[in-house]
């Protein structure tokens, strides 16, 4: 579905941010990326999504190439990005914010079938339909954020941290829905300091280290291996 192959970014005229990087997203699979903060696992997302400056080696999105797209085309692939900090518009009711996640869809009537999608998906962000997305929660937010990347069908879903700032409670509503998203047939990549969780719902994790991989595996294997518990989990 994704595979990035040996990629080397960084921004602008900046130094090297991720070297080498190998990484697979097979249909139906959450893959999570879990690292220290600053290890790029940001920018591996904004790497496929076009926002940075890619240096050396390839990504496809199936058979075609997508590095050297512009971000316009590879949304237009089926590539959906939720950025870290539920990046909304406050000012906009959730149904404009919506109809912004849909900018590249002319047809009208697409537009409000996805809506109606989008809303059955997420009931409780119905009743905030009209309302400014100003005066929403954290969670719901998210939702909404989600919502946006979700009105264009993505066949790729990339979610960075999709859990930060929310309480235990809301964040396991969030990390439901995503399931959901993956078994109605979109592969998502989750960058995630909740790593535990994260890797709970996924297929595979990559442990990234200094803008490199640093170890790939199971997800169900990450979680028991004893190094990675103690660096990254918060377990001993
Ligand atoms: N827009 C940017 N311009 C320049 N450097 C950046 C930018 N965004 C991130 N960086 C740098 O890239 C490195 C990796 O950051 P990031 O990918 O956000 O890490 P992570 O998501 O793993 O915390 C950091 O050193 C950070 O300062
Ligand atoms: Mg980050």
């Amino acid at each position: 579905m994704l595979e990035i192959k040996n990629l080397t970014a960084g921004y602008k005229q900046g130094p090297d941010i991720i070297k080498n990087i190998n990484l697979t997203l097979l249909e139906n699979e959450i893959v999570t990326i879990i690292g220290p903060n600053g290890a790029g696992k940001s920018t591996i997302l904004l790497s496929i999504f076009g926002l940075t400056n890619l240096r050396k080696g390839e990504i496809y999105h199936g058979a075609r190439k997508i590095s050297g797209l512009k971000t316009d085309q590879i949304i237009r692939s089926g590539i959906a990005l939720v950025m870290q900090g539920r990046n909304i518009f406050p000012d906009l009711t959730v149904e404009e914010n919506l109809e912004m996640g849909a900018f590249v869809l002319q047809n009208k009537t697409e537009i409000a079938l996805r809506k109606e999608e989008v809303f059955n998906f997420f009931p409780i962000l119905k009743k905030f339909r009209q309302k400014s997305s100003g005066i929403l929660s954290g969670g719901e937010r998210q939702m909404v954020a989600i919502s946006m990347a979700l009105m264009l069908s993505p066949e790729v879903l990339l979610l960075d941290e999709p859990s930060i700032g929310l309480s235990p409670k809301i964040a396991e509503e969030v990390f439901e829905k995503i399931q959901k998203i993956r078994d109605s047939g979109t592969s998502i990549l989750i960058v995630e300091q909740n790593a535990i969780k994260a890797l709970e719902i996924s297929n595979r994790g990559y442990v990234l280290e200094l803008g490199e991989n640093a170890l790939e595996d199971k997800a169900s294997e990450l979680l028991l291996n004893p190094k990675i518990c103690e660096l990254y989990l918060g377990k001993s």
